[in-house]
């Protein structure tokens, strides 16, 4: 991670780093936009490469409350982080700010909403000296982007959609420890490019506009049923078959909305193609592709050099990063905000 300059005096800052995560069974749909609850629950893996660290601390009077990589961010992402900010600190609370910086692109379709919330979650709530259980440190995580909700833990993760109107009941559990289980997860970067289409708003207009959509909604209980069950047996084969059926499903309620939202580009469809021949090579490799052109691939720790070395070599993957099951939320500086 660079070691940018944080605008903050470390007696009057907290920071903390969490790690993003690649979702098996997919959150794509939202039952309440204002909360920011899921239509879905969803699985996810925390990625032990792709770590973001965010600092908070008081508000400068004038200047940006939301620096990356040491840059202020404006715009819709500047005002998002603002009100979120606010929504923790609650309405007569101190004003906040916050400096965050990830060892990975940002907004590349890589999760890092996910560290990133996550982790600003954990920070302001040490700085404001509060305790919360981890349930409520993912639901509020959640506020700030869903996928945040499950980089709360290392592991496998449930984020569960819950059913309650005030959304109390839609956070994230672990499944599985990050050393329960050793899992390797390959992310083939076919564009380092912003995304096209950010999540948020691609979901929405997917839920609005695509006939496929009550179609996903409906197969979705039994994927996360048929992934629990998988992850229980340690059934790689059977994770990676779900993964990969959910992600399709997912993208195939695109590509039927109006206007139609592709993320993948020919090397995207490239990666695919390689995986699906390491497989009919018997090697155990599945991929998941998120809102962005990347292509996510799981495999055995073992196998990870070589599908690495595959992934490489077609044409269009700019670079392969490697990841494994990763730890959740913590601290760097400040107390620990949950109990
Ligand atoms: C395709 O969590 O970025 O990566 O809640 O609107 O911030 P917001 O969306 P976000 O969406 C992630 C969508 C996904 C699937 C997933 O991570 O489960």
């Amino acid at each position: 991670m660079s070691g940018g300059v944080t605008p903050f005096d470390a007696d009057e800052s907290a920071i903390a780093v969490a790690h993003a995560n690649v979702a098996l069974v997919k959150y794509w749909g939202k039952r309440d936009e204002r909360l920011n609850l899921p239509a879905v629950g969803s699985i996810s893996l925390t990625l032990d490469g792709l770590r973001a660290s965010a600092t908070v601390g008081p508000r400068p009077d004038s200047g940006a409350c939301f620096l990356q990589d040491g840059r202020p961010v404006d715009g819709v992402a500047g005002r998002r982080m603002a009100g979120f900010l606010d929504l923790l600190a609650g309405g007569d609370g101190p004003k906040l700010a916050t400096s965050v910086e990830a060892n990975f692109p940002v907004g590349a379709g890589l999760a890092s909403s996910a560290a990133i919330f996550c982790a600003v979650t954990a920070a302001a709530l040490s700085l404001l000296g509060r305790h919360v259980s981890l349930a409520h440190l993912s639901a509020l995580a959640r506020q700030g982007s869903g996928s945040a909700s499950r980089s709360v833990y290392g592991g496998l993760v449930e984020w569960h959609r819950g059913v309650a109107d005030d959304g109390s009941d839609s956070y994230a559990t672990q499944i599985l420890r990050h050393d329960e289980w050793p899992l390797a997860l390959l992310v083939a970067i076919t564009s380092e490019d912003m995304k096209k289409h950010p999540s948020r708003d691609a979901m929405r207009h997917v839920a609005a506009t695509s006939p496929l959509y009550a179609g996903w909604l409906e197969a979705q209980d039994d994927d996360l049923r048929a992934m629990r069950a998988a992850i229980a047996a340690r059934d790689l084969a059977e994770v990676g078959r779900i993964a990969e059926e959910n992600c399709l499903r997912m993208h195939a309620t695109g590509l039927a909305a109006r206007p139609p939202v592709l993320f993948w580009t020919p090397a995207t469809v490239a990666a695919m193609d390689a995986v699906r021949a390491l497989r009919d090579d018997g090697v155990g490799a599945w991929f998941t592709i998120d809102a962005g052109p990347q292509v996510k691939v799981l495999c055995h720790p073992d196998d990870a050099e070589a599908v690495a070395r595959c992934l490489r070599s077609v044409p269009g993957v700019l670079r392969v990063l490697r990841s494994g099951s990763g730890p959740g939320i913590a601290m760097q500086r400040g107390s620990v905000p949950w109990t």
